[in-house]
């Protein structure tokens, strides 16, 4: 197994917390993989990533126990401005970390910091913006685009560190619905075609599911849950009393099942609304109705 990301039973405190963050956190991420993480407001969400690039201990310090690795570094071993070259980050809010006026300057930004030749900086921006498909965007500037190709210049100026592992904390939780769906593709894109590792916060499980293979649940600083989104879903119970919701079609099939005293089998349980449809079709055959 190419282990890529790789957490040790990490437990921190915020120096001035007055409860644990994070309690005893052990989970392993592969290479390729994408990994939705979900949770309600105060989970721990951003705090694990911030353990995963190094924020935590780097620049927030507490209490910290327990391992994370990330393509071979222990993260709290190495130095800071050393991760950016194998983990990068993207928030919720892309104006928080633009720093330039144009979209070039702010792609060439970091390896520019590395003190790189200029023929590998262009190469570098070149290929990120490719990868976010925005080449035409870049001469523009930043403050003439909109929420979406925003968030995916972000993405290009983490890209053209070259990381291993891309982590995005609730990156369409300010964009609208087109903003969101090309962010969302580009992303699909990223992990699909490039092969980049993803680990995506969102509260939003419907958003998690169509794109993650796998769904981890913080609830309270602890993990409860790490499995592929269809094993996640199967146990919708846990997810809601955790505080937060499968997607509506997956809610809706289980309370039609239960009105017929089925219940959701994990190879069936439907995710998507063509899930839901040919179940349906299916149910209506059954009992005779079509
Ligand atoms: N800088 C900080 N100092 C002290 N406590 C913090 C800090 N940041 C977050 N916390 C606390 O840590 C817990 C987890 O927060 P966070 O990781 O931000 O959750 P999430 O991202 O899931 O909403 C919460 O109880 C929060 O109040
Ligand atoms: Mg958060």
């Amino acid at each position: 197994m190419n282990e890529i990301v790789k957490v040790e039973n990490l437990s921190f405190i915020y120096r001035r917390g007055t409860v644990p963050a994070l309690k005893g956190i052990t989970l392993s991420i592969r290479a390729g993989e994408f990994v939705g993480i979900t949770g309600p407001a105060g989970a721990g969400k951003t705090t694990l990533l911030s353990c995963i690039n190094g924020v935590i201990p780097h620049y927030y310090a507490g209490d910290l126990h327990g391992k994370v690795i990330v393509d071979g570094l222990d993260i709290a071993a190495s130095n800071f401005r050393q991760l950016a070259s194998h983990v990068g980050t993207v928030f919720e809010d892309p104006d928080f970390q633009m720093v330039s006026i144009s979209v070039e300057e702010e792609v060439a930004f970091g390896p520019e910091n590395l003190g790189l030749p200029s023929r590998e900086i262009e190469a570098r921006v070149r290929d990120a913006l490719q990868k976010t498909r925005i080449p035409d965007l870049r001469e523009r500037a930043i403050s003439t685009l909109s929420g979406g190709q925003k968030q995916r210049v972000a993405i290009s100026s983490v890209l053209s560190m070259l990381p291993q592992v891309l982590l995005l904390d609730d990156p369409t939780s300010e964009l609208d619905p087109v903003g969101t769906q090309e962010v969302i593709t580009a992303l699909r894109e990223l992990n699909r075609q490039v092969g980049i590792t993803i680990i995506m916060v969102s509260q939003d499980v419907e958003r998690l599911v169509e794109n993650a293979d796998r769904l981890l649940l913080l609830s309270e600083g602890r993990l409860i849950l790490d499995g592929p989104s269809r094993e996640i879903c199967l146990q919708h119970d846990v997810v809601e009393k955790a505080g937060v919701r499968v997607p509506q079609v997956t809610q809706f099939m289980i309370s039609f099942l239960s009105k017929l005293n089925r219940s959701p089998q994990l190879e069936t349980i439907p995710l998507t609304i063509e899930e839901a449809a040919s179940m349906l079709r299916k149910i209506l055959r059954e009992e005779g109705v079509a």
